[in-house]
């Protein structure tokens, strides 16, 4: 089992998983109103890989016998602005996330609690990667600036990504 304080930080970082993933379904729904359903898939793909995150993070809980308590998830914003002002509320929202993980993994050393911190570090590698892509997207949206061709072609390429589900070791 993991202890009370961790068992809690966990739970709450299962709903900050979730938040993100409702973030994500409700930028995806934005930009299918605007137009764009390229984006819009490039954020329902995102939508599901948090929903994963929150999975991983539920199966861990009850792998160790510990209870997973499901909380009321905060409203989200509905509409930005533009692609470049998603993108950068991302990248905002992923450096919060990560600063959690750090967090929970500070929480886990202090305890001594190696499995925890190893089923976090994990999440360590992803979030380098969630914010790495947020920039990335940031930096092409700022080369494209008003280009209207730009972005019909960028929202061409995100059409093309694809959800990935978490398999075997990933996934607990
Ligand atoms: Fe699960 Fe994008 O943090």
């Amino acid at each position: 089992m993991v202890s009370k304080e961790l068992e809690s930080a966990i739970n709450k970082q299962i709903n900050a998983e979730f938040w993100s993933a409702y973030l994500y379904l409700s930028m995806s729904a934005h930009f299918a109103h605007e137009g764009l359903p390229g984006f819009a898939n490039w954020f329902n793909v995102q939508f599901r890989e948090e929903q994963d995150h929150a999975l991983k993070q539920m199966n861990y809980l009850n792998s160790k016998g510990n209870r997973v308590e499901l909380t009321p998830i905060e409203k989200v914003d509905t509409k930005w602005d533009s692609v470049l002002h998603a993108f950068e509320e991302t990248l905002k929202h992923e450096k919060i996330v990560t600063s959690l993980i750090n967090n929970l993994i500070s929480v886990a050393r202090r305890e001594n609690d190696f499995a925890t911190e190893n089923m976090l570090q994990w999440f360590v590698n992803e979030q380098v990667e969630e914010e790495e892509t947020a920039q990335g997207m940031i930096d092409s949206l700022k080369l494209i600036g008003n280009n209207g061709f730009g972005l019909y072609t960028m929202d061409k390429e995100l059409a093309q990504r694809s959800y990935v589900p978490l398999t075997g070791e990933q996934a607990s």
